[in-house]
């Protein structure tokens, strides 16, 4: 009955989103936000306005100013920054945008897409914006298709996926930037009059230096559970853009999509350029629920199965580098198991005969398996893995070379460079050059010649240690190299796409020298993604705090490590907020260890994983503010809730107030992942409390000093 009504209420909303109010608007409407667009007296598509449901919009012009057009165009009396810049094919350098029609269909209960198209009445020039607005999750994803029907090439010069105009007294914009081992950094600032620029030029894996996800508050700095605050995710790993306009009418436009700069694009007669899409959310109640939206998003929609636990892995990378060989690695099986792993992830380092990859300075390319280390082949390994009832997986890195390889002797020109520049080695490897039709079938080649021969591999960790500092291509002629970067990301997803499709059973996990690849569109294809590097558990709360704003605990790979040389519960209690994993050389764990990490795994896998890797995130104390990091995860029914707290710096022990809980039940309080034979030193440790009591008065959890954490289960007793 209650399920008939929650149907009936979704239908009702989404006929809701697809009706236009009257013959000139266009709403597109989630559960709680709508985007009302307004075709004007002069055919131009305006915005009336992006927030809440409940809203109409911030003007009520019959034809608003040329400022709030929708997807703005240059040239023709536009002079803020355009979501689109082309160059016709007689060299017109302006474009006029005028609507033609839409059409909103209805794709499922939850899901609704309105198509708007428009066209240069001057030219064969046709543009869709294309709207779809998940209902319940509040998120709208937005993508453009640009359609050259003239006679000759147009050139796109700039090309936004998305461009919505929003209006505030103050906007407060949150990014998120870093490098190499401190990925993912938080950072926010009240934007001023002008353009601000969030972007990267990077090419590929380009999140290295700042991910292409942000946070927009209105009005005031981000709070978690209150304030009107929009969510931004562009679903591409190549080079974006997100340029945040404030005009002098205060309104802030948020251009998001590839970026221009190097990029741009000569459209054949004929043929349709695609931008990714853009997702969006929106709440009144603080980023904490637009980040609860980007996740209940991501599980139905945006991830491969979003619903299933990932396995434990026991991957050797930190404990081997490249020292191994076959009966070093199975002798790390029975430590993998014994642990209660799932499966034994083997790292890079397995390949590459002529040039073997025994250091990071050859075989990249050459993705056979070598036989001086791994007499008997991967499928061996396999089997053995499986003999002792955990599963194996193995690390590629496909549009790599390295020049000490056969695939570079046989085939320079594969290789991504430029004529008359000595080759820029990063960690001495070269980028394929994905825009080359060859390279792509050798590049999916080298991944099924892996999988398929040797079924027994049912993980793949796919990395990408370099990007683009020198974008040229020996394939593309001298007028289309601008191209590269678009065709190479586009190639590149549709390998990952192949593999999603052709190996459903294949579980993957997206890597990218740490997280340098951390994307919406990217991670379609993928089940978890590896944040960083650095796994020292002190700099993991940041980066997982970090990531925590846009992508949901099982999305992110968190392994126990001994970096950082901090206690073991602590590395623990932080990875097992998210994917749990292991990188540990297991002899080397003294028996107490070993048996606090089975403990650590199996509490995981019985009790809490359901609740992180399901359930709704509710951040509490952030370790940006605070001397301790608190999180809470609650069950979606709210029957149950896990609470962790890191202590990071010493202190003395303050109440942290719990959220998400339903205030009627009754909870059975338990911490949990103690060390053998320690009683809790919690106070209301056994206690039962009701929901309400806890969100108002907390509870104290035992940390003082720094390094300390507790993970405290909520049981509902209804
Ligand atoms: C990258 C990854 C690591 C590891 C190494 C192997 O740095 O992020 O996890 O796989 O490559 O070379």
């Amino acid at each position: 009955m209650v399920a008939t009504f929650g149907l009936l209420l979704l239908f009702g909303l989404i006929l809701q989103a697809v009706a236009a109010d009257d013959a000139r608007r266009i709403r597109i409407a989630t559960a709680h936000s709508a985007l009302t667009l307004l075709v004007g007296e002069d055919g131009r598509v305006y915005e009336l306005g992006y927030g809440s449901v409940n809203k109409n919009g911030f003007s009520h012009e019959r034809t608003p100013a040329r400022e709030q057009e929708f997807y703005p165009q240059a040239g023709d009396g536009f002079v803020l920054e355009p979501a689109l810049q082309a160059t016709h094919a007689d060299g017109n350098v302006s474009t006029d945008l005028i609507y033609l029609r839409h059409k909103a269909q209805v794709v499922t209960t939850n899901i609704s897409l309105t198509r708007i198209e428009l066209k240069d009445p001057a030219y064969q020039f046709f543009v869709t914006l294309c709207l779809k607005a998940y209902a319940s999750e509040d998120v709208i994803e937005q993508w453009t298709e640009i359609r050259n029907g003239e006679n000759g090439a147009v050139t796109l010069d700039r090309f936004a996926s998305s461009a919505p105009l929003l209006h505030a007294k103050e906007y407060w914009l949150t990014q998120f930037q870093g490098d190499y081992r401190r990925e993912a950094t938080l950072s926010e600032e009240k934007l001023t009059p002008g353009t601000k620029v969030l972007d990267s030029k990077i090419g590929t894996r380009a999140t290295r230096y700042r991910i292409p996800s942000f946070i927009l508050s209105l009005n005031g700095p981000a709070q978690e559970d209150s304030g009107e605050v929009f969510g931004g995710s562009l679903a591409w790993p190549g080079s974006f853009q997100m340029a945040f306009d404030v005009d002098w009418n205060n309104h802030l436009r948020a251009l998001c999509g590839i970026n221009p700069f190097g990029e741009e694009y000569h459209l054949k007669p004929g043929e349709t350029f695609t931008t990714p899409a853009m997702l969006w959310t929106w709440s009144n109640e603080g980023k904490g629920q637009v980040s609860r939206n980007f996740h209940r998003w991501a599980r139905s929609y945006g991830i491969r199965d979003g619903d299933t636990p990932r396995p434990v892995l026991l991957n050797n990378w930190e404990a081997t580098e490249f020292n191994f060989n076959e009966k070093i690695i199975v002798s790390l099986f029975d430590g993998a198991k014994e642990l209660g792993a799932d499966l034994f992830l083997l790292d890079d380092g397995w390949f590459g005969n002529a040039h073997a990859r025994t250091n990071d300075a050859a075989g990249l390319g050459d993705w056979q398996v070598n036989t001086n280390r791994l007499p008997h082949g991967l499928s061996y390994l396999a089997a053995q893995a499986n003999q002792r009832g955990i599963r194996f997986g193995i690390w590629l890195e496909p549009e790599m070379v390295d020049p000490a390889s056969d695939l570079y002797e046989l085939h320079p020109e594969w290789a991504i460079g430029q004529p008359h520049r000595a080759p820029d080695l990063f960690r001495n490897q070269l980028g394929l050059d994905l825009s080359r039709p060859a390279v792509r079938d050798f590049v999916w080649q080298s991944i099924d010649d892996t999988l398929k021969p040797n079924p027994g591999i049912t993980y793949l960790k796919w990395d990408a240690n370099r990007y683009v500092t020198q974008p040229g291509s020996t394939y593309l002629p001298a007028g289309e190299q601008s191209h590269l970067l678009v065709d190479y990301n586009f190639a590149l997803l549709n390998i990952m796409s192949q593999l999603a499709k052709n190996y459903p059973q294949v579980t993957a996990m997206l890597c990218s020298g740490g997280g340098g690849r951390v994307d919406y569109g990217a991670l379609k294809y993928f089940h978890t993604f590896w944040p960083s590097d650095n796994t020292d558990p002190r700099d993991r709360v940041f980066i997982q705090w970090g990531f925590s704003h846009f992508f949901p605990a099982i999305t992110m790979s968190d392994h126990v490590t001994k970096m950082g040389n901090r206690p073991l519960k602590f590395a623990l209690d932080v990875a097992m907020s998210g994917t749990l994993g292991m990188d540990l050389d297991v002899s080397k764990l003294s028996a107490d260890e070993r048996a606090t990490v089975a403990a650590g795994i199996a509490l995981y896998k019985n009790e809490l994983c359901d609740m992180t890797l399901r359930g709704n995130l509710y951040r509490l104390e952030s370790p940006y503010d605070h001397p301790r990091a608190a999180l809470d995860f609650v069950a979606s029914d709210g029957s149950r809730a896990v609470l962790f707290v890191y202590q990071l710096q010493d202190a003395a022990n303050k109440t942290v107030k719990l959220r998400g809980l339903d205030p009627q039940m009754r909870y059975r309080i338990d911490e949990v992942n103690l060390p053998a034979g320690e009683k809790s030193k919690l106070a209301a440790n056994g206690q039962t409390i009701d929901g309400a009591t806890l969100m108002r008065d907390g509870l104290v959890p035992p940390c003082q000093k720094e390094f300390e954490s507790s993970v405290i289960e909520l049981a509902g007793e209804k």
